[in-house]
């Protein structure tokens, strides 16, 4: 036996079919979500793809009828699929802990998507509420599956003087090895500056722990320089200097954090997109608007659909499809530059009239 040298290529087949799961959701998911979908059903014949979307009526109306936000066996459906599309679950009569454990995490941990990949930018004919900040483009790499959103802790003695809480942190050195990997290699394509959040000078055991294991992972990457800022200066630094920021990796709590301060600074939650993603693709990834179900303005089709739009665009990446990826992103950039926008962003098109201008850029070449 002899060791390949080159690595192997698969041959890229005539057409490349994926099965995508749709969740919309629950109020404006269900609006945003048909809109991404047309946008990436009228780029698939240009770019020489297909998708079957199998779509799951699940989210709260699910919950009310069965107690369940998706079926028992939810994940196994999921599992044979290519990735998962999701709009928004969350609903004012059904406590957020339901809908977020009973769907959102187990997906996360069930699939083992470690990385929470989340990239601003601000976008043409969106202000930034900081002054004098007019361009933006960094990317938040949150850990994802472990960290301070854990299990682990219990609460005693319930309704008297004496009850406490316990909640127990949980950071292992391959979890915090492979985050600050795929952190390092996208600052290797990148600027080579990458900055990781800690705390510790507080949080004694974990944090320090956590520096450790990111900068003898990062040592490992030529061109890759790593700057340990703590988290309360680092929230100060994204208001006050956000240019200096490139790639950031995080744990699961400071990057939660983090990266809705780096989408305010942005300008609006509603153009904000999230990966949630196994790298290594031995599990489908999924892919979400930052913001929720908006039960504010569910249903008077209004909602903006570009954070919805952007994640789809990062399934595309996902999959290999990168110049279908593009073409998306710049479809939504030119129909904001052009002055096509929804009422959160200034403008009095609604989710339809929005959604047509993109459309209009899918299937003209980009
Ligand atoms: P939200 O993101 O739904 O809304 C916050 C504000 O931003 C509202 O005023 C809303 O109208 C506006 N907004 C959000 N997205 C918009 C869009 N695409 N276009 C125009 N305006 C937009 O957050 P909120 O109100 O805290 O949560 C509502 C529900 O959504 C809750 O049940 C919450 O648990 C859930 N939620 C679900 C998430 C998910 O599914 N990943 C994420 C965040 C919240
Ligand atoms: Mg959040």
């Amino acid at each position: 036996m002899t060791t390949p040298v080159t690595p192997v290529t698969t041959p890229v087949p005539e057409t490349r079919h994926y099965t995508i799961d749709v969740i919309a959701g629950d109020g404006i998911g269900r609006e945003v979500m048909p809109a991404a979908l047309r946008c990436v059903d009228a780029l698939a014949p240009v770019h020489g793809f297909t998708v079957d979307w199998r779509e799951r009526d699940w989210g709260s109306d699910h919950y009310r009828a069965h107690s369940r936000m998706m079926p028992a066996d939810g994940i196994e459906q999921l599992a044979s699929g290519d990735g998962i599309l999701l709009g928004a679950v969350g609903a004012p009569d059904i406590p957020d802990e339901v809908t977020l454990w009973g769907l959102l995490i187990p997906i996360r941990r069930e699939f083992f998507q470690y990385v929470n990949l989340r990239p601003i930018r601000i976008l043409p004919g969106v202000t930034s509420p900081l002054r004098g900040i007019d361009e933006l483009d960094l990317v938040v790499v949150r850990e994802n599956i472990e960290g301070e959103y854990s299990e682990v802790g219990g609460r005693l003695y319930r309704g008297r003087p004496e009850e406490m809480a316990v909640q127990e942190s949980v950071f292992t050195r391959a979890g915090v090895a492979r985050i600050a990997r795929f952190a390092a290699e996208l600052a290797q394509r990148r600027s080579g500056r990458l900055v990781s959040a800690t705390k510790s000078n507080g949080i004694i055991h974990t944090m320090p722990f956590w520096d450790e294991v990111v900068e003898a992972t990062v040592s490992e990457h030529p061109g890759v320089t790593v700057e340990k800022v703590l988290i309360d200066a680092l929230a100060a630094r994204m208001v006050l200097k956000p240019q200096s920021l490139d790639v950031i990796v995080a744990s699961n709590l400071f990057g939660d954090i983090l990266s809705d301060l780096a989408a305010g600074a942005a300008g609006s939650i509603g153009v904000a997109p999230s990966a949630n993603l196994n790298p290594e693709k031995t599990h489908p990834s999924m892919f979400e608007p930052v913001h929720g179900s908006a039960p504010d303005i569910a249903g008077r089709g209004v909602a903006n659909p570009v954070g919805t739009m952007w994640a789809a665009a990062m399934m595309l990446d996902h999959l290999g499809e990168a110049a279908a990826a593009r073409h998306l992103e710049s479809a939504f950039e030119q129909a904001l530059a052009d002055g096509t926008r929804t009422g959160d962003l200034g403008g009095t098109a609604s989710t339809e009239e929005f959604t047509q201008a993109v459309l209009a850029r899918c299937t003209a070449a980009p």
